[in-house]
């Protein structure tokens, strides 16, 4: 067998993360855009010593499941993995990646994921990556997103993940960009001037535009284009990017239009948003994430909480209303600016923020033995071991994680259950429709403890 190879299988299931399963030479083959139960003609894309990776070139019997034709899937998969899989299996796959990946002694019980009502177009983030196409004297701006494993732009007007009005707001710069000739950062020459949008949306739809560019440009003929024609931009930003490196943003933010944050409301609370702290990037998910952690988290009024990795607020704020205090750890210091601001603005006082990375942080409060619970929520890498190892030490009664990567979510059950944790439930939640990342809350309890 060598690479391009072609041959005709049988896809007998989906791996965890929606890839087709088949053998050949009687090792593991991952399937690329096909599914289970599906006959397809299949091209070896790499050889490993254990597994091999291919993708699907034709299918020969499709999948009642399908739901998009192959030509379809392969454009567009790079940005959502699962969008030729009818949301029913989609459900399926994610539920069982979080049981397959989590292995415990714990007898604990996985809940239903909790789906979404509209899995198209609820993204309320988007940063989309500019390029151009040049032939002879004629040149063509693009957006879009990155093909697999790689920068190539392709090309897309209507994402169906993306918001509708971001969609026409993308559409207006690049015809802005064509028209006034400005040029587009080239990473192998690491020449030109503009480089990404990022949009953000509230459910409100106040809009936020954040213009990525490696220098300094004059945006005056834009902002009147888009203000005009978008009355929902409330804000908009310059960001000075001169590096050549895949992190988008820099630190220098230039406000050139309207107010510096926009306004979120998350289970009744309002949340001043910066464009750089983080919000969860589907906002009626993120309510019924929320919902189920304050229901696993069973608060009463004299409890004592530590929200860790906590962002802007959004869990810690509605976390307040129902205990005697909480302290947030997050170490983005724009997000605990926000934050501060979300206090007031909801006339909470019983909380308290802490700016700094959680490992070192959590040291800070190591001498408070009244904290009752604690919520994780930290990004994919999951949570340092420093950080738990204290949590371990604090004898914490009852911990909530929040996670967005089953993998690192599963290595820290572990560590947690070799140091007196026990799982108790486990509920994923849909926040990534059309992609296969998962969200989860999960709730562990000390054995000692009542
Ligand atoms: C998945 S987000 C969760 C934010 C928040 N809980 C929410 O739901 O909006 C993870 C957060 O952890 C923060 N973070 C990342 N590494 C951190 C660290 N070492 N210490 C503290 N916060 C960190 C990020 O800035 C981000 O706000």
């Amino acid at each position: 067998m060598k690479l391009n190879d072609e041959y005709k299988v049988k896809i007998e299931s989906f791996d965890m993360n929606g890839l087709g399963v088949c053998h050949l030479d009687n090792k593991v083959v991952f399937v690329e855009n096909a599914m289970e139960g599906e006959e397809a003609i299949i091209e070896i894309t790499s050889i490993h010593s254990k597994y091999i990776f291919s993708k699907a070139k034709k299918i020969l019997k499709k999948s009642e499941h399908r739901i998009l034709d192959l030509e379809k899937t392969n454009e567009l998969s790079g940005e959502a993995d699962l969008i030729h899989v009818d949301y029913e299996t989609e459900l399926k796959i994610k539920e069982n990646k979080v049981k397959n990946t989590i292995k415990t002694k714990s007898n604990y019980k996985l809940n239903p994921i909790i789906k979404s009502d509209n899995p198209y177009n609820y993204r309320n983030k988007v940063m989309v990556p500019f390029g151009e196409i040049k032939e002879d004297d004629e040149r063509d701006v693009i957006y879009g997103f990155y093909a697999k494993k790689s920068h190539n732009i392709i090309p897309i007007e209507n994402d169906i993940l993306t918001n509708e009005i971001s969609s026409q707001i993308l559409y207006l710069i690049q015809r802005y960009l064509e028209l006034f000739n400005v040029s587009i950062y080239n990473e192998t020459t690491q020449k030109g001037i503009f480089r990404e949008v990022m949009i953000r949306n509230t459910i409100n739809n106040d809009f936020m535009v954040v213009l990525v560019t490696t220098v300094n440009h004059d945006f005056q003929r834009l902002i009147e284009m888009l203000t005009l024609e978008f009355k929902e931009i409330k804000s908009i930003y310059l960001n000075i990017n001169s590096k050549n490196t895949n992190v988008v943003l820099s630190d220098d933010f230039r406000l050139l239009y309207g107010t510096p944050t926009i306004k979120e409301n998350i289970l009744g609370l309002d949340f001043e948003v910066y464009p750089a702290s983080f919000m969860q990037v589907n906002h009626n998910q993120c309510e019924k994430l929320y919902s189920e952690a304050l229901r696993m988290a069973d608060l009463k009024n004299d409890m004592n909480v530590i929200d860790a990795y906590c962002g802007i607020g959004s869990i810690r704020l509605n976390i307040a209303k129902n205990v005697n205090h909480v302290y947030g750890i997050e170490i983005v210091e724009d997000a605990i600016t926000n934050a501060n601001n979300n206090k007031k603005i909801n006339n909470i006082e019983n909380a308290t923020f802490i700016c700094g990375p959680c490992e070192k942080e959590i040291k800070k409060l190591a001498n408070l033995n009244n904290i009752d619970i604690v919520f994780f929520d930290p990004p994919r890498k999951g949570c340092d071991i420093e950080f738990l190892n204290t949590i371990i030490e604090m004898k914490i009664p009852s911990i909530i994680y929040i996670s967005c990567n089953v993998a690192t979510l599963a290595r820290d059950i572990k560590i947690l259950e070799e140091n007196g944790y026990e799982l108790k439930e486990v509920t994923p939640a849909d926040l990534f429709s059309k992609t296969s990342h998962v969200e989860s809350i999960s709730l562990l309890v000390r054995k000692d403890t009542k």
